[in-house]
């Protein structure tokens, strides 16, 4: 019900003022929001964020720069022989932040997650991928809860390679992809399905970077288009491929861009038809 009323509230009342007004109108509409502080400190620098569908945001930094300003839950301590910042670490690099109540609470991360990636699975939880050194190959488990309970699981050797700047997107069969990083020419999926290859791989990404000096495609932009193409755009070139059984397709059409550095927008016409 709820539902149709908006729909309704959007045909009749937006759609007049969508043709019926110039696009500025619609803007200065838009921007009667303002800034508030709402928290002086949280502890941490956010480095990552992901919103969860309880109104909860997860916020994490890297572990290899100190102490941050809130301490781990339950006076806990984090011990890294190989930590050179600090080998005993008392201090979350990770938290909780409650949209609603304005409160956050601090959550344990073991391994570094500078620079690593992630994404939400269909049912709400957020698995989180990679990071530097300890955190290359590890996993990160969140599930969304409302009682103050949930916190990060992390498990190591899950990933087949290290991947340190990785991008990763939800599939349509509700896995998730985890693309390149530094050095990896390859991409992996999330879960493991038992019985198939764990690794896959993509030239593309050796193809798009520079040099080894020169790694001006990490974080490939990825996109999953409407007809189910995975598009993938690095450095000054794009491809775009449907994955049938997780495998890249033959079919692989190379999206040219035709000066260095300047994407031009060939894209969509070179992936949906
Ligand atoms: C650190 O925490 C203390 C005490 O909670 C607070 O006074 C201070 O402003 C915080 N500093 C930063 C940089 O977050
Ligand atoms: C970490 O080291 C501290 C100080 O050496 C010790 O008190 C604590 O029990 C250790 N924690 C773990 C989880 O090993
Ligand atoms: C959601 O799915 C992931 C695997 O895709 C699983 O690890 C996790 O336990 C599931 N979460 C819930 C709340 O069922
Ligand atoms: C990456 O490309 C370079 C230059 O074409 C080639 O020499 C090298 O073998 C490739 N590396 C991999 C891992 O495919």
């Amino acid at each position: 019900m709820m539902h149709q009323t908006s729909i309704l509230y959007l045909v009749l009342f937006q759609g007049t003022i969508i043709f019926s007004q110039p696009c500025q109108l619609l803007m200065t509409d838009a921007a009667g929001g303002r800034w508030q502080l709402l928290q002086k400190s949280i502890g941490i620098s956010s480095m990552h964020m992901q919103l969860l569908n309880n109104d909860r945001v997860i916020m994490f930094d890297r572990t290899d720069f100190g102490k941050s300003n809130i301490s781990l839950p339950h006076g806990k301590c984090r011990n890294n022989t190989y930590e050179k910042a600090l080998k005993v670490d008392c201090t979350a690099h990770s938290i909780e932040y409650n949209v609603l109540s304005n409160k956050f609470r601090p959550l344990t991360v073991h391994t570094d997650t500078w620079c690593s990636s992630g994404t939400v699975m269909p049912n709400g939880t957020l698995i989180q991928t990679g990071g530097n050194k300890n955190g290359g190959r590890v996993i990160r488990i969140i599930k969304p809860c409302s009682d103050g309970k949930c916190d990060w699981v992390e498990v190591k050797n899950v990933l087949e390679m290290k991947r340190w700047y990785a991008t990763n997107h939800i599939l349509l069969d509700g896995r998730q992809i985890v693309i390149g990083g530094r050095n990896q020419f390859n991409y992996e999926f999330l879960p493991k399905k038992k019985g198939a290859p764990n690794l896959y791989s993509l030239p593309f990404l050796n193809e798009t970077r520079d040099s080894s000096y020169i790694e001006n495609n990490l974080y490939p932009f990825v996109f999953l288009n409407g007809d189910g193409n995975l598009f993938i755009f690095a450095n000054n070139r794009a491809i775009c491929s449907t994955i049938r059984k997780a495998r890249w397709s033959r079919s692989t059409r190379r999206c040219q861009v035709a000066n260095r550095g300047a994407f031009q927008a060939p894209a969509l016409q070179c992936c949906c038809h």
